[in-house]
């Protein structure tokens, strides 16, 4: 994470005094010219900003603004006091991620306002231009008349120039497990479409979508909306005005306050983002969201590495076992732990997730008054915390620590330092948290400024007890594992769960084909793959996962994340030759190549392991069969790997024959070229080790 080359140019520092008629144009272009942003005072002083890509509109005059509780809205009769560009350069390192190296190359204007009226209000607005995108801020600087705001609402447009065909779920205040729609922009209803089933909680108060929400214009251009550094800040959903083709800000709100966000001045807000794109791959590769959040703030991270993992956890979807004791069928048993480590410990696994360990259970979903239930530090009577975190270190395997609060904040407060000593007492770096069901206190929404002070502040103490957190049912990603890299990985979106109880069917086969270019240009994901046994009648004759074998394959080098799982039963893997996949793919990346993609349709990635300097490459694609040609040009010249390929086989589809599976071993440069077939639902992955 050493930053090794820094370079900051002040280009200009200009003062202008002007009276509110004349009109000012500031501009500001990406290092390669490509992009370019335009801020206006328009006659009334009301901010705005037009961006173009080459030359062509991609968002028209958008207005900026805030509405206040108690005061008039910041919104018109401003002036310019100041404009000041900037240039920036630096290359920074990745503790771990999809690359080692960030190059982190933008131009920066930032605009000082200040009122004409009375009041005299002072509102900064910064933009930073890249080559992959752009964000802008507010920032309100330290004044006289301004020293607590208390935010109604934020009026950020993003005027559309057409109906774009768009990847959206809908603006929920508190849920991102929604399936995502494909529609033109004007065909978006969030409301009606969102009735769907097996949602914890759900509240869609406008016709809004929820971000990382990816576009497509008619001319091939790819943009893609999101904030980065969400922090002591409500979530940002898009209101859409399908008629006008307009997106405006619509802040998470609570039900307990007439304000949505409450801040003291000085302060800045959330970056808004605008990634753009010719090739829908593009958006993958890009950083974006990373890039415009602060640098670490942790000296030491050295405690967390990277892992694969298994665990506690598909069983009780499935219904084979329950986190709870009384029903007499406890998951999280001494001897089942033990089994799941022996079982990582023989297949290169480093980690095991024990969910339902400790007391609180049979007071879980479905009970209101859910504060004091969940205990953090108690085991379940037919659970050796400590002679599982034993037998672990012995057979060198971490055990994954799981604090599931049930939206019960207050208790898991006040729990905090003495569950996450514990933790640090015993050598364990590592919790997955969950906040499944509404939110307590009452009132609060998973996405609001209340709750993303409590998801931001957990990492933060955490961090104190070396301690690394995978969130479930999480505020979204905004790139703040830059700054707290022990944000290693978070839910977030329609996991693998939904494919063993959700009434609708589970995901559909082009779900990842749409989350690979939406929900994970956020940030890491822990959809949790490897289902091996697709259709486990045993269990539920009803659900299914709607991939191949090979698609699960590939979802370890697709979706990015630190921590993957195993997640399927032991016994689907014990003696499976597709295993071998799982043994031998990294989960830590020196460099990620997007070889091929079009959202909602397919996707290729290669990822070239840290230290070991292997490759593995996963493609999969959505409903529809299809053939790709992989070209290796990609690979280092003159090296030879031994490339195993595991495809779907001749007969493979998602549903009628999911499990058939070919793996074949050649010899692979960077000169070679293979054309793999993709089953309906399909997909491949290769692992490519130097000989
Ligand atoms: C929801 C999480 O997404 C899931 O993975 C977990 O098993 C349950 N909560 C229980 O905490
Ligand atoms: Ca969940």
């Amino acid at each position: 994470m050493r930053i090794f080359k820094i370079s900051i140019v002040v280009i200009s520092t200009i003062l202008f005094s002007c009276s509110k008629e004349t009109k000012i144009e500031t501009k500001i272009i990406s290092p390669n010219s490509a992009i370019e942003v335009i801020f206006n005072l328009t006659k009334d002083g009301q901010p705005n900003y037009t961006i173009s890509y080459k030359k062509g509109e991609v968002i028209k005059t958008s207005t900026l603004g805030f509405d206040l509780r108690e005061a008039a809205s910041l919104k018109d009769n401003f002036k310019i006091i100041n404009v000041i560009s900037s240039s920036f350069n630096e290359t920074w390192k990745m503790p771990w991620g999809e690359q080692l190296e960030v190059v982190n190359n933008y131009n920066e204007l930032k605009i000082e306002l200040q009122e004409t009226s009375e009041l005299k209000r002072k509102l900064n607005i910064t933009f930073r231009v890249y080559d992959d995108g752009l964000g802008f801020r507010y920032e309100f600087p330290e004044q006289k008349n301004l020293s607590e705001v208390f935010i109604t609402e934020e009026n950020t447009e993003f005027k559309l120039t057409a109906d774009h065909k768009v990847w959206w779920i809908p603006g929920d205040w508190d849920i991102y497990e929604h399936l995502y729609n494909t529609t033109q922009f004007s065909e978006i209803d969030a409301i009606e479409k969102a009735a769907h089933v097996n949602l914890a909680q759900t509240s869609i108060p406008e016709n809004a979508v929820n971000t990382p929400v990816t576009m497509k214009t008619k001319s091939g251009l790819h943009l893609s909306f999101h904030e980065a550094s969400l922090i002591d800040y409500s979530g940002m959903t898009l209101q859409v005005d399908t008629l006008n083709f307009v997106m405006k800000s619509n802040l998470v709100g609570s039900d307990n306050l007439d304000y949505k966000v409450k801040r003291t001045v000085p302060f800045h807000t959330p970056w808004r983002t605008i990634q753009i794109a010719e090739k829908a791959s593009d958006l993958i590769e890009s950083n974006l969201i990373v890039n415009l959040n602060e640098p670490s703030k942790l000296d030491d991270i050295s405690w967390f590495k990277p892992t694969k993992y298994t665990g506690i956890w598909w069983e009780m979807h499935l219904g084979k076992s329950s986190w709870d004791l009384a029903s007499g069928k406890h998951g999280a048993t001494t001897e089942n732990a033990k089994a799941f480590i022996d079982f990582s410990a023989k297949n290169n696994i480093g980690a095991v997730l024990v969910e339902g360990w400790n007391t609180g259970w049979e007071h879980w979903i479905g009970f209101e008054d859910r504060e004091g239930v969940f205990d953090f530090v108690t085991p379940y009577s037919d659970y050796d915390l400590k002679e599982v975190v034993r037998y672990g270190k012995e057979k060198g395997v971490e055990i994954i620590m799981h604090h599931e609060t049930s939206a019960a904040t207050e208790t898991y407060e006040k729990q905090q330092d003495t569950a996450y000593a514990l933790m640090q007492s015993l050598g364990i770096h590592s919790v997955k948290t969950g906040y499944v069901g509404k939110i307590l206190p009452k009132g609060e929404y998973h996405h609001g400024q209340y709750m993303v002070n409590q998801y931001n502040n957990a990492v933060i103490k955490a961090a104190k007890y070396q301690v690394a957190i995978n969130a479930h049912e999480p505020i979204k990603a905004t790139g703040l594992r830059r700054t707290y890299p022990n944000t290693i990985s978070r839910e977030g979106l329609r996991g693998q769960e939904f494919n063993a109880w959700a009434q609708d069917g589970g995901n559909p086969p082009e779900h990842l084909s749409i989350v690979a270019f939406t929900r994970m240009l956020a940030g890491p994901i822990d959809f949790t793959p490897g289902i091996f046994d697709i259709k486990f009648d045993k269990y539920k004759t009803a659900n299914q996962v709607n991939t191949t074998i090979a698609q699960q394959l590939a979802l370890y080098v697709v979706i990015y994340s630190p921590v993957q799982m195993a997640a399927d039963l032991i016994e689907n893997y014990e003696g499976n030759p597709a295993l071998q996949f799982i043994r031998d793919v990294g989960v830590d990346w020196q460099q990620t190549k997007v070889l091929n993609g079009e959202i909602g349709d397919f996707v290729t990635i290669a990822r070239q392991e840290r230290n070991s300097n292997n490759w593995f490459v996963g493609g999969i694609t959505d409903e529809n069969s299809r053939t790709l040609v992989i070209d290796f040009s990609f690979l280092e010249k003159g090296v030879t790997y031994e490339a195993t390929i595991y495809e779907d086989g001749k007969d493979a589809h998602w549903d009628k024959n999911p499990t058939s599976l070919t793996i074949r071993t050649i010899e692979i440069s960077n000169t070679s070229k293979e054309i793999v077939k993709l089953a309906e639902g399909g997909g491949f992955a290769i692992s490519l080790l130097k000989k």
